[in-house]
């Protein structure tokens, strides 16, 4: 793959040429990790370690991936996790995303620090998006925000809780996305002179390149510096269970706890009022060490015991890995690189393509293994040795 006339199909292919679209520091806060990228790689290669089981002669005419996510019917139980700054990886890009994303069935979630406001985001796609929420110091600004979202007509808030400080993410640090002095700014005009293509659809036809989220509160992307003190002054590290209470009472949707990787908080989510947990290691970009997401479904699952929605991400490349999930008790997945890839490749008929290749590939494996609904995938149906714990 790599030549302009070749179909992407897999989440390899859009992340090749995402590669060859972006500036390397834009493609590498995607692609990377914190640390030494362990927890990162290990989400990818403990799905890929689990076994399916092969079924013959069962009847599956009638496969289905159809289900319901915080109780809206979708395509297949798959959402779009909060992506950072995806505004800069195509025009508009959580627009861009929102319109893909509804084309497939499937729900967006935007983040706090994207570059589309919630507004523009709901504007862009017949159903609003999720709203992605971390809490910061400024309660006055988080009480904004969500009116706000509530006002553009999301229904669900995801509420982010592995962030109370930032992930060391080396190759940001190599690139000088945030700082860096002179160096770091000379290698980031190198970098953006070396894609037109970007510099063309982003750079120029992309504005305006800020916070839509935060318009007034930090200024623009072009000042990443501005926005590292924005994090750093703040994202609030003193957040503890009792402000989700206090955000649970202000927000009447839905709301889902994104980042608990163990039973007790999982149960600590719930006792605060959620209506689902997220196991997630924010894709390895947290705690470089921690066990992949993967590895912990079955205890988290098993402590919810079905009194709230369980969902997964980090490391889910394709429709076999969603597949994988499902039988270990989850309800549905959360991507995150995947859909950045595709938009930044492609755009938003990327996002649309990328998802119809993980549809169809989710019901082509319930069919191989003779599965026809969602419901009937069991742990059972998989080998999970040296993997969930
Ligand atoms: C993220 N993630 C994230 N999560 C969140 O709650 N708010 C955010 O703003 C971001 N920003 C962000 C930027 C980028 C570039 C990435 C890759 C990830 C984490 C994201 O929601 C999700 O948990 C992971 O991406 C899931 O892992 P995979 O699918 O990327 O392996």
């Amino acid at each position: 793959m790599g030549t302009w006339n070749v179909i992407p199909v897999t989440t390899a292919d859009y992340r090749r040429l995402a590669e060859k679209r972006l500036p390397r520091f834009l493609f590498d806060y995607i692609d990377g990790g914190s640390g030494d990228e362990i927890s990162m790689g290990r989400n990818v290669s403990d799905l890929r370690e689990i076994r399916l089981e092969q079924r013959v002669m069962r009847d599956v005419a009638e496969v289905t991936t159809r289900s319901t996510l915080m109780g809206e019917p979708v395509a297949m139980p798959l959402a779009l996790a909060p992506v950072g700054l995806a505004g800069m990886y195509r025009r508009r890009g959580e627009a861009q995303a929102a319109r893909g994303a509804n084309r497939a069935g499937v729900p967006f979630a935007t983040s706090t620090v994207g570059i589309c406001p919630v507004d523009e985001v709901a504007g862009a796609a017949a159903t609003p998006p999720w709203f992605q929420l971390y809490m910061l110091r400024d309660r006055g600004i988080v009480h904004a925000m969500l009116d706000r979202a509530s006002q553009a007509g999301c229904t669900t808030l995801v509420f982010t809780v592995d962030l109370p400080v930032t992930g060391k993410r080396y190759r940001d640090d190599r690139n000088g996305m945030l700082g860096g002095g002179l160096r770091g700014k000379l290698a980031k005009a190198w970098q953006l002179a070396s894609r037109p293509r970007w510099l063309w659809d982003v750079g120029i036809h992309g504005k305006p390149h800020d916070f839509g989220n935060l318009r007034g509160v930090v200024s623009g992307v072009n000042d990443l510096n501005a926005f590292k003190t924005f994090i750093d002054s703040q994202f609030d590290p003193s957040v503890t269970w009792s402000d989700i209470e206090q955000v649970r009472k202000r927000w009447k949707g839905k709301l889902l706890v994104k980042g608990v990787m163990c039973a007790e908080d999982a149960i600590s989510a719930l006792n605060s009022g959620a209506d689902g947990v997220v196991v997630s290691n924010h894709g390895g970009r947290q705690i470089d060490g921690v066990a992949s997401t993967i590895s912990k479904l079955p205890v988290v699952a098993e402590a919810v015991d079905r009194r709230a929605e369980v969902y997964l991400d980090s490391g889910i490349r394709s429709g076999t890995d969603v597949v994988k999930a499902v039988a270990l008790g989850a309800n549905g997945v959360l991507i995150g690189r995947p859909w950045a890839y595709a938009l930044a490749a492609r755009g938003e008929q990327g996002v649309v393509d990328l998802l119809e290749v993980l549809r169809l590939e989710m019901a082509n494996t319930m069919a191989l293994m003779g599965v026809n609904r969602l419901q009937d995938l069991k742990p059972g149906m998989l080998e999970t040795r040296g993997v969930c714990t």
